[in-house]
């Protein structure tokens, strides 16, 4: 594979990097506070970057471990490396970390009109399983008011 992905933890020095990819690829980023509340708890906060250069974060992932579950709560490429199976990697590396902490299933929630998201995840085995209404509730940079409603997902942990 041309492009293979080096896993490592989130530390602090990343955040500068890790919001700067957040903000350009969703209209309703992550407060760094949120992101920070995430790596204080425990949760797998996981970078990705090439061998090319170490120093460049390509892809991101936040997941939260359960009893028998994970929840993945954030997955982000950095706009310069999409539609390079980048996500299709970390999404593998997560399912493995689940596996190892005795998950059955791990699920998420998507917006409705994020169609990129839900075909990476229906590739990687998720369905929908449930609807949250407006669930998301956000303004957008141009001051707009927006909401949508999330779909449910979930993939077996085999
Ligand atoms: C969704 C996202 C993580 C996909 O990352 P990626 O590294 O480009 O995904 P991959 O290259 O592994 O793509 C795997 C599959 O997902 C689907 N996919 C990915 N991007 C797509 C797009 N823009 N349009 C349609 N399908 C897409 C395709 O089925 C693709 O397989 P293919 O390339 O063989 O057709 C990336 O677009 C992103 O960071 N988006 C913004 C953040 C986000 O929405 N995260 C999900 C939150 S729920």
């Amino acid at each position: 594979m041309k492009n293979t992905l080096i896993y490592s933890k989130i530390t602090a020095i990343d955040w500068p990097q890790i919001i700067e990819i957040e903000q350009q690829v969703y209209p309703n980023p992550w407060p760094l506070k949120i992101m920070q509340d995430c790596v204080a708890a425990g949760y797998q906060c996981i970078k990705g970057t090439l061998a090319t250069n170490p120093d460049e974060i390509v892809c991101y992932a936040f997941m939260m471990v359960g009893f028998e579950e994970t929840n993945l709560l954030n997955i982000s490429v950095n706009p310069q490396y999409q539609r390079q199976s980048l996500a299709s990697q970390m999404l593998h590396r997560l399912m493995l970390v689940s596996r190892i902490n005795q998950a059955k299933q791990m699920w998420l929630e998507v917006r409705e009109s994020n169609l990129a998201a839900i075909r990476l995840y229906e590739k990687h085995g998720f369905n929908s399983i449930g609807k949250r209404r407006n669930y998301y509730i956000y303004t957008t940079v141009e001051g707009r008011k927006v909401k949508e409603h999330a779909i449910v997902m979930a993939a077996k942990i085999q």
